[in-house]
Order: structure tokens, then C-alpha cells, then sequence
């Protein structure tokens, strides 16, 4: 992944704003991306500079060794790196070529988990209706198996060791312009823009 390191910026998205309507809207890609990715990465840049030796390490880095970094930094750290790395991986994970099916690795895992693509939809759309306030939910793999988790507000799943393979954001700002408080229709709308073959290319190294 580009950009790794301070200073961090802010990306284009892969997608023209609008590329993702009718499912989702243009205003919301906006403020989500120009507004409140921008303010994780301003935040993040921010506790970098006033901590230099933070900025030897990478985005992923700092993520996966939060327990070396002092707790006085570690609690800026974790929302503001959590919110710069969630946050592209949502958007990159999502396109106007979606609704591909899962295919190769993920498709196989999937099928063995949880038996059909049909039933994986199902329990992963329960688990992310399920996220109490602000926070994801992710398809994730440890490398043998895959399965569905959930995080709070802006933790990773990889500093919990596993690596995301697709992921929702279901904090509000994500969805409320257009789908109001109908996270359910949200999270339909959603599947239909999830580009699973760069799920494929991000979690299986192809
Ligand atoms: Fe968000």
C-alpha cells in the first residue's frame, strides 16, 4: 500500500464520487472521504509530529505493535491509525464494477464456513446490524480459516492478528444521508458495490 509512512495524505479515491449510486450517494463519499478520512490523517500527523520516533514506523506497523507504544500515545494512535487504515480499506474494497461474486481462496473458504455464499450474506449482515454504535464489520482470515468479527469504533482487526478480507463501516456518517437510520438497507446496498476481486488481491497476496 502507498503512503505508507509521515506524513501521511490523503489518497484519491479509486472511483469517481458519484461511481457508487445509486447505492451509495455522492454527498456521503464525499464527507466521508474529504472530511472524515481527512481529519484521522490530520489527527494521526499531528501525534507523529509531536512523537518523531513514531514516524519510523509504518501505518501497519504502529497497528500491529500498539503494546509498544507508550498508552499516553497509544489511545491517539489506535483511533487515529485505526480511522487512516479502515477507512482505505473500505473504500478500496468497494467499486462500481462490484458485485462480483467471491472467487478462488475466499470463495472456498466461505463455502466451507459457513456452507453457500447465501448464508455467509446472512450471518454477516446480522453480525454488522448487531454493532453496538460506531464501529465495522469485517470478513477476516488468520491464513487456514475465515471468519466474521466486529470491531469498535476505530480498531483493526489486525491488531487483533487477523488480516481483513472485506469490511463495513457502520459508523453513521457512513449511511445517514441517504439511508437514514436503515442500517439494514445500508448494509444490502453495500454488497452490491463490494469488489471482491480486490478482497482477493488485498488478503491473498494476488
Ligand atoms: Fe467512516
Amino acid at each position: 500500500m502507498e503512503n505508507q509512512y509521515y506524513p501521511f495524505y490523503n489518497t484519491p479515491l479509486p472511483y469517481e464520487y458519484n461511481a457508487l449510486e445509486p447505492y451509495i450517494d455522492e454527498k456521503t463519499m464525499h464527507l466521508h472521504h474529504d472530511r472524515h478520512l481527512q481529519t484521522y490523517i490530520d489527527n494521526l500527523n499531528q501525534t507523529m509530529k509531536q512523537n518523531p520516533w513514531l514516524q519510523r514506523m509504518s501505518l501497519v506497523e504502529v497497528l500491529y505493535h500498539l503494546e509498544k507504544i507508550p498508552k499516553e500515545q497509544s489511545i491517539e494512535v489506535r483511533k487515529n491509525a485505526g480511522g487512516v487504515y479502515n477507512h482505505r480499506f473500505f473504500f478500496e474494497t468497494m467499486s462500481p464494477d462490484g458485485n462480483t461474486q467471491p472467487m478462488g481462496r475466499i470463495k472456498q473458504g466461505i463455502d466451507n464456513t459457513f456452507g453457500s455464499y447465501e448464508k455467509f450474506e446472512r450471518v454477516f449482515k446480522d453480525a454488522a446490524l448487531k454493532v453496538f454504535g460506531s464501529g465495522y464489520a469485517w470478513l477476516v482470515t488468520d491464513g487456514n480459516g475465515f471468519y466474521i468479527i466486529t470491531t469498535q469504533n476505530q480498531n483493526t482487526p489486525l491488531e487483533f492478528g487477523w488480516t481483513p478480507v472485506i469490511g463495513i463501516d457502520v459508523w453513521e456518517h457512513a449511511y445517514y444521508l441517504k439511508h437514514y437510520n436503515e442500517r439494514n438497507k445500508y448494509i444490502d446496498d453495500w454488497f452490491q458495490v463490494v469488489d471482491w476481486k480486490k478482497a482477493e488481491e488485498k488478503c491473498c497476496g494476488r
